[in-house]
């Protein structure tokens, strides 16, 4: 008798731990969870993937459906603007790598567009689970359309959740991918709708000293002394 209850504790402790780590929610400012996978350009590994740069980590529900060919050939078609933002493209669905490669050969005849960036085919749904992007109230099989951008130190810096019927929007996945780098090096805040050439916010004042100083200060355009606005030569 004594012996049977820690077994079950063991067994149900097990499940415990099996079923938190397979339906983890990633956060902003999180380490990205690393993970080995099989991609129509070959084996990866995360934290080997793409070394200091940006990567886009998206998934679609499905291979051979409409939405999601209009969004990937986006992609494709804007690979070289991603390229010129130092960042990395990653798809992935829950479909084979079989699957993968007729659907990108499919697309490229009928429309001349090629997804040559890796898809990873998440067939037992690891990594879907592993970055919340099986939601079952949605979908039990396929994933939603998740966008995580990824910095170079492999940490999460913003998180896109779409459901399966609304595709997302190219140009605001450029726009904040771009905010997030051009806010990383100049140490500023972007305003709503801000893109680039837009004037940027500079950090509120943390001393008296500071907030003097800054009410002073020609060079910004400035509300009051908590919102302030300066031009970025880039
Ligand atoms: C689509 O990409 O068109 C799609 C995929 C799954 C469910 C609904 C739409």
């Amino acid at each position: 008798m004594y012996r049977t209850i820690p077994l079950w504790y063991k067994i149900l402790d097990m499940e415990t731990t099996e079923q938190t780590a397979f339906t983890s929610m990633p956060r902003i400012g999180d380490k990205a969870p690393d993970f080995e996978a099989i991609t129509t350009t070959g084996r990866i590994k995360l934290s080997d993937f793409a070394r200091d740069k940006w990567i886009l980590l998206f998934s679609h529900p499905a291979d051979f459906t409409p939405v999601c060919t209009t969004e990937m050939s986006g992609f494709a078609q804007r690979k070289k603007e991603f390229d010129a933002l130092n960042t990395e493209l990653l798809g992935l669905s829950i479909d084979s790598v079989h699957s993968h490669l007729g659907w990108v050969s499919n697309v490229r005849e009928k429309t001349g567009v090629y997804f040559d960036f890796p898809i990873i085919a998440d067939l037992d749904m690891k990594i879907s689970k592993l970055y919340g992007m099986l939601q079952p109230n949605e979908s039990e099989t396929a994933a939603v359309r998740a966008v995580f951008f990824i910095d170079p130190k492999k940490k999460i810096r913003l998180i896109m959740y779409y459901p399966l019927n609304v595709g997302r929007n190219m140009d605001e996945i450029l726009r904040a991918l771009e905010a997030l780098q051009i806010s990383d090096k100049y140490k500023v805040a972007m305003p709503l709708d801000w893109k680039k050439g837009d004037k940027v916010i500079v950090p509120p004042p943390k001393t008296l000293q500071e907030m003097e100083a800054r009410m002073k200060d020609d060079s910004i355009e400035l509300v009051d002394f908590y919102l302030a606005k300066k031009e970025l030569e880039l």
